[in-house]
């Protein structure tokens, strides 16, 4: 029988113990993902279903958490609605035409998940066979899409992604209202080929300030997620630097709400609402720190959850490439030694 206590957790039922995982689970702090990224870039594994599913199981055998995440990149699916990019070692995305009048977003093509990213679905159907533990898929949310797509490239600033929302309003939203439909039929292919939930990485939202925020992406937002709902898998919402929008991002939508490591879990809980579940957020650079220090802040997080249904155990963002696997393997025992209820079932 699979693991369910992630999926238990997502739907706010009694666990037996606080389920775990974390985001960047496979990547370059692992000695056998460098060995692969030794022969293949990031988007071939992420193009070849075999490769893309053995490296998404790595850290489900090595640190025995409850989910994995599919291993890809928020930029895969904008190769399907005609988007040409690369992704370049130390940089990050880098789009070949940065989006930048009425024109480009008109010619964005509509995505068709299985005809333009068979891979990912392929990938999603050998890990729903070998997994014991509930996969997660996930994509980027619009803005953070957008930006990437303005930018051309990862930003401190959000310069010019700010300047179309302000200056072009009706560009800006016909390039969201494009990229809300194309992360629905995305989202939804990856639960018909076998996700078991899946999670929107609004990751650089935090930029915006409340009435922008409310103006110029909760729309959006609220429109993606009242198509997932009926996709009957749960969902989740997840930002950094968000403390000051996370009762946004829980009236936008998601089943449980992500939270970053610079909001204390109690008082960002309250904040999104106790109907809803939360994930996080211990902050990734402890795990740099001596275990004496990582243990007491795994069980600060898990004081502030108060043993409350709907906690998901995860980082404040993801794995840092310094980290230890022994670290993260600890995490994961210690969470689950601290957090087990004998009542529970
Ligand atoms: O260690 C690694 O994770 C290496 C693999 C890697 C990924 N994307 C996998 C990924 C690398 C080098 C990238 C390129 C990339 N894409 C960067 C630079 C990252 C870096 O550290 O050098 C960035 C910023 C992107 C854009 C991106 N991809 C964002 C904003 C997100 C959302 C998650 C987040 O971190 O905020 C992604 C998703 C992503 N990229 C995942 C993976 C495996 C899936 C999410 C996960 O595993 O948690």
């Amino acid at each position: 029988m699979k693991n369910d206590r992630f999926l238990r957790a997502c739907r706010r039922q009694p666990v037996d113990r606080t389920p775990v995982w974390f985001m960047r689970q496979a990547g370059r702090y692992q000695a056998e993902y460098r060995a692969i990224r030794q022969k293949h870039s990031l988007l071939e594994i992420c193009y070849q279903p075999e490769l893309a599913a053995r490296v998404t199981l790595l850290p489900v055998e090595q640190l025995g958490v409850d989910a994995a995440i599919l291993f890809s990149d928020i930029m895969v699916p904008l190769a399907g609605m005609g988007v040409a990019f690369d992704i370049v070692e130390s940089v990050g995305p880098v789009v070949e035409h940065p989006i930048r009048s009425a024109g480009q977003v008109q010619a964005l093509t509509p995505l068709e998940p299985e005809e333009s990213v068979p891979y990912v679905m392929a990938a999603i159907r050998i890990l729903s066979r070998e997994l014991k533990v509930p996969l997660i898929g996930f994509s980027g949310a619009p803005f953070t899409l957008a930006s990437y797509l303005i930018e051309g490239r990862g930003s401190r600033t959000f310069t010019r992604t700010k300047q179309m929302m302000y200056a072009e309003p009706a560009v800006w939203h016909q390039l969201m209202e494009r990229l809300t439909d194309g992360m629905s039929r995305y989202l939804a292919a990856q639960a018909a080929a076998g996700a078991d939930a899946l999670q929107i990485f609004d990751s650089w939202v935090g930029a915006l300030d409340e009435a922008d925020y409310r103006e110029f992406v909760l729309p959006h937002m609220h429109r993606l997620f009242t198509r997932l709902q009926g996709l009957g898998v749960p969902l989740i919402h997840f930002g950094v630097g968000t403390g000051h929008l996370l009762h946004c991002l829980a009236e936008a939508g998601g089943d449980v709400i992500g939270i970053d490591w610079k909001t204390p879990l109690d008082q960002g809980w309250r904040r999104v609402g106790h109907g809803r579940g939360v994930q996080g957020n211990l902050e990734p650079t402890v795990l740099l720190g001596p275990w004496d220090r990582v243990a007491a802040r795994v069980r600060e997080v898990l004081r502030r959850a108060e043993g409350r249904n709907g906690h998901i155990f995860n980082l404040g963002h993801g794995v840092l490439p310094e980290t230890s696997p022994d670290a993260l393997r600890r995490v994961v025992e210690l969470v689950h030694a601290e957090s087990e209820r004998k009542e529970a079932r």
